[in-house]
């Protein structure tokens, strides 16, 4: 069976999969990777994580790029920081922050509104604020962590490994400022997550997997977690409150049901909002034995790519992608991936992404603006920018 070809050299993800799908649920990269489109086969690969190893990359990725029993000891250590009580506690705080922003934003705005970029204005200094409030971070690294992210973003789309090395030992460097002071206040560093983070342990097991005792997070894995936590995923946030505001400024009746409805609802939006347009575009993986996968036959040590943006919208699970159907989606929804490296920050990126829609939508009507949005290119997906209108409410 001959394999289609896939170049995602500076495509917009999403229309570019949309189209690429017809030609099956597998494709294969110029550089000889396969790119897996479909949604069976994300789940089918995401889910034998034995047969695809997520050991990628030659750097260390804690816990994402870890495998097997090291990964599941990470996982068990670091998942608790996402418990229902630590969202609960955060919430006030969180609510204030998007509260302000909000203030912010439509302070001395009149009736006709104002035109900001959700994206931009709206998302990354949001992502920015609740991630440094959740992490105990100093608020005076708002700027530099802004601009951070701009870089990040360029040098991802570059391409450039000289200038992804130069933006990723930039982080490092903004992680160890804020970690060296409380090593160097010991027990009296302020008690934060990043300072309990720091003190967390991992359980040790022995190579049948019986665990043999406990060992302190290495420092270059707290530095990963971090990374982890922050650098990817400032953006994440940023580009999910750009596709989210960018379909309800044309959605009425769903604003208003975030503005009226539960928690439990809302979450529902937000999860098939970000299906129908998932930016959180792709993760790889690394073939450990032959393996056929829809009929194609992967070579042990071949390179695989789970395209989440094109599961989320194969026509042999959701008859119309972008059919608005938040209770019969939501059974398929691969936005958080799936198996053992399913996203640990839901909980906590959901949270984030609620509150700011619920104050924001409190406080405002959010409408298309005249200016149009432009769509984001490979790597990342949903919009680089999405110009909407803010106009106060009563
Ligand atoms: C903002 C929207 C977000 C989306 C759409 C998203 C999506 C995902 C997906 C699809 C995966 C699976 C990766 C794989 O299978 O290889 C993942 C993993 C991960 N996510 Fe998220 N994520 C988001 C936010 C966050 C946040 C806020 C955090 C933490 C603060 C976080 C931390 C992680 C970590 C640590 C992993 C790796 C887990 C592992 O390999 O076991 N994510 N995320």
């Amino acid at each position: 069976m001959s394999v289609p070809l896939y170049d995602p050299t500076g495509v917009e993800p999403r229309s570019a999969t949309d189209e690429q799908r017809a030609e099956g649920p597998l494709a294969r990269t110029p550089d000889g990777h396969w790119m897996v489109l479909g949604h069976a086969e994300a789940v089918e690969v995401a889910r034998d994580h034995e047969t695809f190893s997520s050991a990628v990359s030659r750097f260390l990725q804690v816990p994402n790029g870890l495998d097997g029993a090291e990964h599941t000891a990470v996982r068990a250590a670091t998942d608790p920081f996402f418990g229902p009580e630590e969202m609960a506690a955060f919430e006030p705080a969180l609510r204030r922050i998007a509260h302000d922003l909000v203030d912010e934003l439509i302070a001395d705005v009149g009736p006709a509104g104002t035109e900001v970029d959700a994206v931009s204005a709206i998302g990354a200094v949001f992502a920015v604020r609740a991630q440094t409030a959740w992490l105990g971070w100093p608020v005076e690294l708002e700027g530099e962590l802004l601009q951070w992210m701009v870089d990040n973003h360029e040098a991802t789309r570059s391409g450039e490994l000289a200038r992804t090395a130069e933006v990723a030992q930039r982080f490092d460097a903004i992680i160890d400022s804020v970690l060296a002071p409380r090593r160097e206040l010991g027990d009296d560093a302020p008690e934060d997550v990043t300072t309990r983070l720091m003190r967390q342990r991992v359980t040790v097991s022995s190579e049948d997997g019986e665990p043999t005792g406990e060992r302190p997070l290495r420092d270059e894995e707290i530095v990963s977690i971090l990374r982890n936590w922050t650098g990817g995923d400032l953006g994440s946030i940023a580009l999910c409150t750009g596709v989210l505001l960018s379909a309800l400024a044309t959605m009425p009746p769903v604003a208003e049901r975030l503005r009226v409805g539960s928690y439990a609802e809302a979450c529902a939006i937000v999860d098939e909002l970000l299906r129908i347009d998932d930016p959180f575009v792709q993760n790889r993986r690394r073939a450990t034995c032959p393996v056929t996968l829809a009929g194609h036959r992967i070579e042990e040590g071949e390179r695989l790519i789970i395209h989440w943006t094109s599961a989320n919208r194969d026509e042999r699970v959701f008859a119309d992608p972008d059919r608005f159907d938040p209770e019969g989606n939501a059974p398929h929804n691969l936005v958080w991936g799936i198996g053992k490296h399913v996203c640990p920050g839901r909980p906590l990126a959901t949270l984030e992404l609620v509150v700011l829609l619920q104050e924001l939508l409190a406080a405002a009507d959010v409408t298309p603006a005249e200016t149009v949005g432009l769509r984001s290119l490979a790597p990342t997906g949903g919009w680089s920018h999405v110009p909407v209108v803010l106009s106060p409410r009563g």
